[in-house]
């Protein structure tokens, strides 16, 4: 096999996804641990501390004690070579983390034995059914007391709308949690707790057979082993049946139970990941499917990420390489910009360091110094043909606020300073509907990213802002307003209307129900939950 075909085939790149507290950043840790990329557990995050060795670019995220960005972690196992693309798990997460879903080829969602399906989780969730992206279910913190496993999988049925497969079964839970039953090779792992979850555990199994019926009863007692042969049986019956095709096509999650503060299944679930896993997907674009394979360099950019280094008001590019080599310093096209740019300062990030990288291929994300030229969507490629990858769409914010300068003549900084955060893709910026730009409305996913942009306003261009939050939570973009007449549509009184920059029309409501009143009212209007790519 070529290095090119061997390198790339060995990597996986995925995105770790959950409701905050739910074991994320935890999980992430035990995965390096296991790829010996660090050496004790608690070196990714010790919350208040080392964590800001990741991300610490923003003063409001020190303020806060949370991480406003995400982040890329490259470690190898197991002859894999796997990125694991880092979410911002607070409430108040932005678009970007929407974005990085982009980036992936598959999902890892971690959920809290003891409250099932979060509110974080169907959001994130359902960017990847719209993308088909496989997602691996990983039910955690087992050795508390949790829910009936049967009614955390019909939650994640329900909720989520997906089936499920159990790879594993758990027995008993909290204290009484003995390890889980694996359905594949129909046996027992035993639960051992080591100190804090520092080392990995050597573990045993038992198989689930008549002849190994008192070492059973002597590991977890009579009731748990009435209760596992009762559970087996029904398993069979209520969950849907292994299909690698469809856990691959986004249509069936495997779930796995286990303990990440433990160690316990984490490994095990690791390995089986790597198994239903494929290597980088190819990706389409306006002159068709982009191979990884191709000898071609290409990438787009899914993120962009500023003031990194407060003393140069620089930006990284953050861009997923879909296809070929990248080597440091090369040349490429921008296909959106109409011309060449040199890749200087390309980095990745390897546990809590930043390093800079001197080769990277298909799967693999890097960040690029960017002068100012890149915008989230951009295609870049080494190829003689251009072409463009399709478009990130754009994500329905759900907070609104009218802002504006509080000293007049700093006019030219503010629309600037607003312009470049939009630009990020941190915030969008709409106008009045028959006004222009005098008042300018902003849209945010996660409504911290107001702080953040009257934050940034202030302390980077040095911008002072009135900022008045509006009532709307609900947005719709119009595809149709070269065919209707919006100025004669038949709205509800919670409706308001805007535009974008390209004088796009949309709609604001405040209420979940008036936009399915005003579709009806006006069954020629095409309305849409995103903005187009
Ligand atoms: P997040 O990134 O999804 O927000 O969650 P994180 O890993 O930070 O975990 C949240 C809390 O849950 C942490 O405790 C962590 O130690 C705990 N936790 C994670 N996995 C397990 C598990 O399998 N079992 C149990 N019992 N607890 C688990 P914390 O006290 O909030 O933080 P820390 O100070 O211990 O880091």
């Amino acid at each position: 096999m070529s290095d090119l075909k061997s390198e790339i085939t060995k990597r996986r790149t995925f995105a770790i996804i959950s409701h905050p507290d739910a074991g994320k950043t935890t999980l992430t840790e035990k995965f390096l641990l296991y790829g010996k990329a660090i050496n004790t557990a608690g070196s990714v995050k010790g919350k208040k501390t080392s964590k800001h060795a990741v991300s610490d670019w923003m003063e409001i995220e020190k303020q806060r004690g949370i991480s406003v960005t995400s982040s890329v972690l490259q470690f190898n196992y197991d002859g894999f070579c796997i990125n694991i693309l880092d979410t911002p798990g607070h409430e108040d997460f932005s678009e970007d983390t929407y974005r990085t879903l982009m980036a992936a080829d598959s999902a890892v969602m971690v959920i809290d034995g003891s409250k099932g399906v979060e509110k974080q989780t169907i959001k994130l969730f359902k960017v990847c059914v719209m993308r088909h992206i496989p997602i691996f279910t990983f039910i955690n913190k087992m050795d508390r007391e949790a829910k009936d496993p049967f009614d955390l999988i019909e939650d994640i049925e329900n909720v989520l709308g997906i089936d499920t497969c159990p790879v594993n079964w758990p027995i008993g839970s909290g204290k009484a949690f003995k390890g889980v039953y694996e359905r594949g090779t129909n046996s027992v792992t035993t639960f051992t707790a080591t100190q804090n979850g520092q080392k990995q555990v050597a573990k045993d199994e038992i198989a689930w057979n008549e002849e190994n019926h008192d070492e059973l009863i002597e590991h977890m007692g009579v009731e748990l082993y009435d209760k596992l042969t009762e559970d087996v049986e029904l398993l069979d019956g209520a969950s849907a049946e292994f299909d690698l095709k469809r856990i691959q096509g986004g249509d069936l999650t495997p779930v796995f139970f286990g303990s990440a503060l433990t160690n316990f299944g984490v490994e095990n679930f690791l390995k089986h990941f790597l198994d239903m896993t494929t290597s980088p997907l190819p990706r389409k674009s306006n002159k068709g499917i982009i191979d990884p394979f191709d000898k071609d360099f290409s990438a787009f950019v899914f993120k962009i990420q500023a003031n990194m280094n407060k003393a140069h008001r620089d930006r990284i590019a953050f861009m997923r390489i879909v296809s070929g080599k990248f080597d440091a310093g090369m040349e490429v096209y921008h296909v959106q910009g109409k011309r060449k740019a040199k890749l200087s300062q390309p980095q990745q990030m390897m546990a809590e360091e930043r390093h800079i990288v001197k080769e990277a291929y298909a799967g693999d994300i890097i960040g690029v110094f960017d002068p100012g030229i890149f915008s989230i969507g951009d295609t870049l490629t080494s190829s003689d043909e251009k072409f463009e990858f399709e478009g990130i769409p754009t994500f329905a914010p759900e907070h609104f606020a009218r802002v504006r300068q509080v000293d007049t003549m700093k006019r030219k900084q503010f629309i600037k300073g607003i312009n470049q955060i939009a630009q990020e893709g941190a915030i969008q910026i709409f106008q009045e509907f028959n006004t222009g730009m005098e008042e300018i409305i902003v849209g945010v996913v996660g409504v911290l990213q107001l702080d953040v942009l009257k934050f940034r306003l202030e302390s980077e261009y040095n911008v002072e802002i009135r900022m008045d939050q509006l009532p709307y939570e609900y947005i719709r973009w119009v595809e149709n307003a070269d065919e209707v007449d919006l100025n004669s549509i038949n709205g509800t009184s919670d409706m308001k209307k805007i535009k974008d920059l390209k004088d796009n029309p949309l709609l604001l409501f405040v209420n979940a129900w008036s936009p399915n009143m005003v579709q009806e009212r006006n069954p020629e209007l095409k309305m849409s939950e995103f903005g187009k790519a």
